[in-house]
């Protein structure tokens, strides 16, 4: 096992009504003078951005709204959001939402706790992020895991770059998650949540050579808890059971848990990222599209991890090594494919030509400048490889 630091203080608020408490929560944070960011209207179209608001009324706090943000967020609308909460004067950032509304929050509030310093020299670490303001959260999408991960993604539409930025500063203050707001969510953002979340679990699973069994057992049980109850779910999306078992998976499996003593390697975020970069594909699906081919590619690099996610996730008892890992890696593309997942670049309903893939692969490896994956280290025609082989 390796060194490794754990920590995540995010006070999670978890259950039926806890949306009602998001007033109680910012002011036992210190907040009196929020902004509240949330996404295209899903959160006032069930009226939860209403009762939100009830609860910061029942607080005494103002606020102000700052709706609109897409998926795959955009640089430029979280710079406006640093312009309305320091005009606004907000001393805390609510997120109504997932991934994206989460992340344009902490964007949001890097910013405005750094007038005039570019958001995109914090987020490239042109100028090191040494404060920020305080955010909450009300999820409602198990997904991105952002809700308590160090992590944040922006797209930087004018460079046609989607990136992320690990700080310290990204952890929420707190997170609301009652299953129940995720029961409108469309089957197809749920199928990509699944995804999302068993990718930041195997993110950090393919890393060879290295003894960490609790690590090791509580990725498999996440995984094996986000593949049942993502089936149950599919089925019936209003089983509170399964949504909150997958809820809870979806924070845990990205608040570095599923890391310790191992590290991570995210690769295959990075093709998406380039994937989602280019062609706005939903993130989940960009990494469903890729994650077979990119297994098919490194799986003989260590062949006795890839076999036994295959024996302890999927249940596979084939005793050979090389077959057990072809057979876990056909076990979960099949998966993917069974929740409606794209599982190659053609499913996800884009055509590249050979010169895009080149590009992609570029995007993926910035410029051919860094190695990826702990497995076979991946450079850009590496990267160009598994692109091929994901048409
Ligand atoms: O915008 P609205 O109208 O709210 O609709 C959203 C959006 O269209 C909809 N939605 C969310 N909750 C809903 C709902 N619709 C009905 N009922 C509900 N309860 O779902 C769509 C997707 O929302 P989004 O926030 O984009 O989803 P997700 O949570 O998957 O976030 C994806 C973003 O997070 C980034 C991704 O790259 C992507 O940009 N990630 C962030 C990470 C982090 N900060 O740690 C890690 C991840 O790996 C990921 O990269
Ligand atoms: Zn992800």
């Amino acid at each position: 096992m390796q060194n490794f630091v754990q920590y995540a203080p995010t006070e999670v608020i978890f259950g039926k009504g806890t949306e009602n408490e998001t007033g109680a929560a910012v002011k036992k944070w210190g907040g009196s003078r929020v902004l509240l960011v949330y996404g295209g209207g899903s959160a006032v179209r069930s009226g939860l951005l209403g009762r939100v608001e009830e609860s910061l009324k029942k607080e005494g706090i103002i606020w102000e709204e700052f709706g609109g943000v897409k998926p795959n967020p955009r640089l430029s609308f979280a710079e406006e959001g640093i312009r309305r909460a320091i005009a606004f004067g907000a001393d805390f950032i609510l997120a109504v939402g997932g991934g994206s509304a989460i992340d344009t929050a902490k964007g949001i509030a890097h910013g405005a706790a750094n007038p005039g310093v570019k958001l995109w020299d914090i987020w490239t670490k042109k100028v090191p992020l040494t404060r920020s303001t305080p955010v909450g959260v009300v999820l409602t999408i198990a997904a991105a895991g952002s809700e308590m991960s160090d992590s944040a993604v922006l797209t930087n539409e004018e460079i046609g770059k989607k990136a992320g930025i690990n700080t310290v500063f990204n952890r929420v203050k707190f997170a609301v998650m009652n299953p129940e707001l995720t029961f409108t969510l469309p089957k197809y953002q749920l199928a990509c949540g699944i995804t999302d979340i068993m990718m930041h679990t195997m993110e950090r699973y393919f890393i060879p050579g290295i003894k960490c069994q609790l690590t090791d057992e509580i990725a498999e049980g996440l995984l094996r808890t986000v593949v049942e109850n993502g089936k149950i779910a599919m089925e019936n999306q209003r089983d509170y059971d399964a949504m909150a078992e997958i809820m809870w998976c979806s924070s845990l499996s990205h608040n570095n848990l599923t890391e310790a003593g191992r590290g991570k390697d995210f690769s295959v975020h990075k093709f998406g990222h380039a994937l989602s970069a280019r062609y706005d594909v939903a993130h989940g699906a960009s990494l469903a599209a890729v994650w077979g081919s990119w297994a098919n590619y490194q799986y003989d690099a260590a062949p006795d991890r890839f076999a036994r996610f295959a024996r302890k996730v999927w249940g596979i008892r084939e005793q050979e090594d090389l077959k057990a890992a072809r057979e876990g890696i056909r076990a979960a593309v099949d998966y993917f494919r069974s929740i409606g997942m794209p599982v190659s670049l053609t499913e996800l309903g884009i055509h590249p030509t050979e010169e895009e893939l080149k590009a992609l692969a570029l995007d993926a490896t910035m410029n051919d400048t860094v190695k990826l994956s702990r497995l076979k280290p991946l450079g850009a025609a590496e990267a160009l490889e598994i692109y091929r082989m994901a048409c």
